[in-house]
């Protein structure tokens, strides 16, 4: 095989790497999110309008990330981090439309 040849195929190596941790990192389900959000009790001391009042107290995805975290520890639902992920990626899909 010639240097080229090789170099070429590592480079298109690489590249799928590359691909694949991006997805890896994707941010969350939506629609796993919608479930676990519906199926759980968070409507039990605020409704969805938290999410869209005019002084609503989260400004960006790691702040909306952190809040998700501590609603669900007062409710004890121990979502594991891929659901808060994913509840967190489908609050912010239907209502705060973060970057
Ligand atoms: C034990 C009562 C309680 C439950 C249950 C609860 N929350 Fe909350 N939530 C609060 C309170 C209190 C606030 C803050 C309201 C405020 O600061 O005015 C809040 C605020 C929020 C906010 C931020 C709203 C904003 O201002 O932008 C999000 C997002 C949120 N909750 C998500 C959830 C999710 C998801 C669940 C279900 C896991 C949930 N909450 C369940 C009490 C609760």
């Amino acid at each position: 095989m010639n240097i080229l040849k090789k170099l070429t195929l590592s480079l298109a190596g690489l590249l799928v790497t590359v691909a694949t941790s991006t997805t890896a990192m994707a941010a969350g389900d939506e629609a796993n999110g919608k479930k676990l959000y519906t199926g759980s009790k968070c409507n039990q001391c605020h409704g969805t309008e938290v999410f869209t009042r005019k002084d609503r107290k989260v400004t960006d995805l790691a702040k909306l990330e952190a809040q998700v975290r501590r609603c669900d520890s007062n409710l004890n639902t121990n979502w594991f981090d891929d659901e808060i992920i994913d509840v967190t990626a489908h609050l912010n899909k239907q209502y705060y439309k973060f970057k």
